[in-house]
């Protein structure tokens, strides 16, 4: 995908988050030279898996595992101090020396253990529960958003940060205490946590845009990988149901800090189908057994917190809307494999409301529960798609399922996953 003319390459999720975007990272990567992370924190959980191995990861970028690309954290991320140094020890423990090439934001903000307390406190207090990761990530973006919150520059006086964090921890134990939570911060240990974690973060620290814009400016070829995926996007997703950042391919160049002109393509990641974890619509939803059954073929548990997905057929109307609101150049479709033994197959191709077709993406949540998908049914293949390699080799009804995804969807498929592995991958 990569190119003389395409050197900047955003990669979003372009669904309910968990479509492989760690898989199709890992694929790419191979031709960058930089790989960023742009939103989002230790919520996201991406899967890259070379030969027997398997590595998840949270906050580092996927590009991780090819050790000349250099692996960069945005001012848009949001950083737990302790898993990353954690994700940093795990890596060089497994012979990937990635201390090194990390670089991290002076202007990325942290999330600190009172973040933590009160997303899950306030979780537990609400009458419909979001379905948080309890990374901390909502009031750690809160904070930012309110100017009160601590970044990575600040850490280099950290007796200036004191009073800082003195101040949210008496607003958090305030917020715990009306949460009915016996749990509380205290700024003293969070202190000395932070003198440990200071001198790590602060070697790291760059200009991340800078850093992009000269590597660009040399010939380098950088990609900026998404986490969550488009419709958990604060603006564009199923709001509340959503995370509380911009995950679509307009919170990149805010997130690493440099011009939209810039970006010259935008991958859209969707699986074969779709999975939601969490609360919320989930207008193509499965139940039952048909649902067990695609969780079960697909692997379908959360990479963060182990929780089940919740299984559905392909959502053009969500595709099409991811399509809109990031721009998409070009999809990834992942996971088809997972699909190799289905004899028919559904396509949700629109959305009905009280009878009439719905143009767009209906913001509300009352209308994405009542709208009804119309459905085209497609053949299923019956054959194993894990060892192809080219669009050929695909069997005709698989091909033809591809197709219609690409219609519905208004997007040209330029890599098609069939297995988890690095290899297992077709390029169109
Ligand atoms: P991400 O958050 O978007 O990076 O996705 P996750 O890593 O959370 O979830 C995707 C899961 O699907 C991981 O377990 C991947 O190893 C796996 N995966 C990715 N692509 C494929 C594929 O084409 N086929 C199969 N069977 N699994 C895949
Ligand atoms: P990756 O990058 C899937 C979901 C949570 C919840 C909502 C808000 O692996 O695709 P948050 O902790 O962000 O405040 O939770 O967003 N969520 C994800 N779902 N994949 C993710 O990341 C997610 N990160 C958050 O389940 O519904
Ligand atoms: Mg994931």
């Amino acid at each position: 995908m990569f190119s003389e003319s395409t050197r900047c390459i955003v990669l979003v999720g372009a669904q309910w988050g968990d479509e492989g975007k760690g898989k199709i990272t890992d694929v790419l990567a191979e031709q960058a030279t930089i790989v960023a992370r742009y939103q989002g924190g230790a919520n996201a959980g991406h899967t890259v898996e070379v030969g027997d191995e398997q590595f998840i990861l949270h906050l580092i970028p996927s590009g991780a595992l090819y050790p000349t690309v250099r692996c960069l954290l945005g001012n848009g991320v949001v950083i737990d101090p302790w898993t990353l140094a954690e994700e940093v020890e795990m890596l060089e423990g497994r012979g990937i020396d990635i201390a090194r090439r990390l670089g991290i934001s002076w202007r990325a903000h942290l999330v600190l253990p009172y973040h933590k307390l009160l997303d899950g406190a306030s979780e537990s207090s609400r009458g419909v529960q979001i379905g948080t990761t309890r990374r901390g990530i909502g009031p750690a973006y809160r904070d930012k958003v309110a100017r009160a919150g601590i970044r990575v520059c600040d850490l280099a006086d950290l007796s200036a940060v004191r009073s800082t964090i003195d101040d949210r921890c008496a607003w958090a134990n305030n917020r715990l205490s009306a949460f009915g939570s016996a749990e509380r911060a205290n700024a003293t240990e969070i202190m000395d946590g932070l003198e440990a974690v200071a001198p790590g973060l602060l070697a790291n620290a760059v200009e991340v845009g800078d850093e992009i814009r000269v590597e660009l400016d040399s010939g380098g070829r950088a990609l900026l990988e998404g986490a969550q995926g488009s419709l958990l996007d604060v603006d564009h997703g199923t709001y509340p149901f959503v995370t509380s950042s911009n995950t679509t391919a307009g919170g990149a160049a805010v997130g690493v800090g440099i011009g939209p002109t810039l970006i010259d393509d935008v991958l859209g990641v969707v699986k074969a189908y779709t999975t939601r974890v969490g609360n919320g619509p989930l207008p193509t939803e499965l139940e039952g057994e048909a649902a067990e059954h695609l969780r079960v073929l697909g692997g379908e548990y959360g990479a963060t917190t182990g929780r089940p997905r919740r299984p559905g057929w392909f959502d053009g109307v969500v595709v099409r809307h991811a399509a809109a609101v990031n721009g998409l150049t070009a999809l990834a479709v992942t996971k088809l494999d997972v699909l190799d033994t289905f004899d028919e197959l559904r396509l949700g191709v629109a959305y009905e409301l009280e009878d009439a077709e719905q143009s767009g993406f209906p913001p509300r949540t009352e209308q994405l529960d009542s709208v009804r998908p119309v459905y085209e049914t497609l053949p299923g293949w019956n054959a194993s798609t894990t060892d192809c390699r080219k669009i050929e080799a695909l069997p005709e009804n698989a091909r033809a399922y591809l197709s219609r995804i690409e219609s519905v969807s208004g997007v040209p498929i330029r890599y098609v996953s069939v297995g988890s592995g690095r290899t297992q991958i077709v390029t169109l």
